[in-house]
């Protein structure tokens, strides 16, 4: 690839405010503490301080993303969006992922978006399956992980273990930035390796208030009658043992992917906290630059660029209103500005971006690349669409998923028909779950696909909540999808010279929603019959 050099650069001043943008997410595995570290970033950052709301568990939630029915009683967060606030010179962007046993291409989405995640482990457990599936993702898009040990004050697992896990799991170098001073009922606090100092715990009642910090010396009188013997005796081992079997900690191999920074705390006692969010914001990356047709586009290039990784409609029911979330990529947006949308090649007026804050609104005049923006209204907008004042950008950021489940959903009362499409249309347009149009089937809808089970709950519940239309779930025969490469032909195609394809039993050839031909299979024993008949064709 080659690195396209600025012409055109923005103002110092746009430089500036781009250069102190961090745009990052939290991923964890379900209960892992990711709302809970959420909630104190933002304390920290003074966001729910301004909104004035933290007093109780119940207010709490109110704040923070989860404005969905459905998350509130499940307790999981189904959308995702975006809080902004300065800390230290930095303007954070945090965006929240949702978290579920189930995953769904949405999470994948949101980490298009951003530039570093930090991950949420339980002490108690150390990494589980979502955290694995998350942590993936971000290693394929080379997004640096940094990684926060969780739930320090309940029973761990011993720390030296969990290094160990996290090392061999993840294959990244582990760097402990801070080592615990022992756990559950014996939790004392931590161990600073760079200061060279102990922050010493105070438990908190509720969590809520910004935890008082004691630090000393290791040597220090107040630590050692902190600690019992046996426990300063492991502590100073563990500490001295730690210098050898791990390295120093690199800014330059951290964002390139190869050293993982660890820090040890609990959230939900505001412990680890600050110092975490202090240390990640000196070492996370400013926005990255994305790739247009093999060249590079640079934030700092003048003219306005981003993408579209999430729609999300009738975030507010009383008023039927889409949300489409942009990542720019290059320059400044102002309110107002015209746009080019690359896919349908028409021209839009940004006239209504806003931040978000739950449920709480702000019109945005200015913004800049690294942020997120949230256009509020009637756009006409697809994931993945390309925005840009000037021509020739197309980002192709959305990664394309391989769904595992398949269904049809069918609506269940005739009279509904109309609102039945309408709100199909507008959530497929969402990206809830993918369409695929089968041949042949008798079928009057499409048949969908979805990397869990949860996205059809999603799209159901808000086909129910949204739409006032009740459905239900048809089996499919398939279970697996195999995309065929982009440069064969028509399979359906008649012409007696071209190459036949050779189905399995039970297949079926169809088109995904954006008209790319598709096998579906009965499972993966027939994927791999599909390919052994076909060897003369080429599948992606
Ligand atoms: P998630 O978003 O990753 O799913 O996790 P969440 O923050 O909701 O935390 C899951 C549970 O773990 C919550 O308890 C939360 O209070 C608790 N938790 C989070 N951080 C810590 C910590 O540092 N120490 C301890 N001991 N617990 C922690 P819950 O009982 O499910 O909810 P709640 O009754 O506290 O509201």
């Amino acid at each position: 690839m080659s690195t396209s050099t600025i012409t055109n650069p923005v103002s110092a001043a746009a430089a500036h405010e781009i250069s102190r943008r961090r745009t990052f997410a939290i991923i964890s595995h379900p209960d892992a503490g990711k709302t809970t570290l959420t909630e104190k970033l933002l304390l920290y950052g003074g966001a729910i301080g301004l909104a004035g709301s933290v007093t109780s568990k119940k207010e709490q939630q109110s704040t923070s993303s989860d404005w969905m029915a459905m998350e509130k009683e499940r307790g999981i967060s189904v959308s995702s969006t975006v809080l902004q606030f300065e800390y230290n010179d930095c303007c954070v962007n945090l965006l929240d992922t949702p978290g579920h046993h189930d995953f769904s291409e949405d999470t994948y989405r949101v980490l298009s978006a951003v530039d570093a995640a930090v991950m949420v482990i339980d002490a108690g457990k150390g990494i589980e399956a979502q955290t694995l599936k998350l942590f993936d993702v971000c290693r394929r898009r080379g997004v640096p992980i940094f990684v926060f040990v969780n739930k320090m004050d309940r029973p761990s697992r011993p720390p030296l273990e969990l290094l160990d896990e996290l090392e061999k799991v993840l294959k990244l170098a582990p760097a402990p930035v801070n080592w615990p001073l022992g756990d559950g009922e014996r939790f004392r606090g931590v161990y600073d390796r760079e200061k060279a100092e102990v922050n010493l715990f105070e438990r908190t009642t509720g969590g809520t208030f910004k935890a008082p910090l004691e630090v000393a010396g290791i040597e220090d009188d107040k630590v050692r009658e902190a600690l019992s013997d046996d426990l300063y005796e492991t502590v100073t081992q563990e500490v001295e043992l730690l210098d050898g079997l791990t390295e120093p900690l690199e800014i330059d191999r951290v964002l390139a992917g190869e050293q993982m920074p660890i820090y040890f705390g609990s959230a939900m006692n505001n412990f680890g906290v600050q110092n975490m969010l202090e240390s990640f914001l000196q070492m996370a990356p400013p926005p990255a630059g994305r790739v247009s047709d093999g060249k590079m586009v640079e934030p700092n290039t003048d003219s306005f660029s981003g993408f579209v990784f999430k729609i999300q409609a009738n975030m507010n029911p009383r008023h039927r209103d889409r949300a489409v979330f942009i990542r720019i990529v290059s320059g400044v947006f102002e309110r107002d500005m015209q746009v080019v949308d690359q896919r349908s090649g028409k021209k839009v007026r940004l006239a209504n971006a806003q931040k978000l804050f739950g449920q709480d609104r702000e019109t945005l005049d200015t913004a800049y690349a690294g942020d997120i923006l949230a256009l509020v209204g009637n756009y006409n907008f697809l994931i993945g669409d390309t925005l840009t004042s000037a021509p020739k950008v197309v980002y192709k950021e959305m990664p394309r998923f391989t769904p595992e489940c398949f269904t049809y959903i069918v609506n269940k009362d005739t009279a509904n028909i109309k609102r039945y499409r309408s709100g199909m249309e507008q959530l497929m347009k969402e990206g809830v779950a993918q369409a695929y149009h089968v041949h042949g089937s008798l079928q009057a809808v499409p048949m969908l696909g979805a990397v869990g089970p949860l996205q059809f709950e999603v799209l159901q519940a808000r086909l129910i909540a949204e739409y006032g239309v009740e459905t239900r779930l048809e089996h499919s025969p398939w279970s697996v999808v195999q995309w065929f490469d982009e440069h064969e032909p028509d399979p359906l195609r008649r012409d007696r010279n071209a190459p036949k394809v050779h189905l399995p039993t039970g297949s079926a050839i169809a088109r995904d929603q954006d008209g790319q031909w598709v096998v579906l299979l009965s499972s993966k024993y027939m994927l791999g019959v599909l390919h052994d008949r076909n060897d003369h064709l080429t599948f992606r």
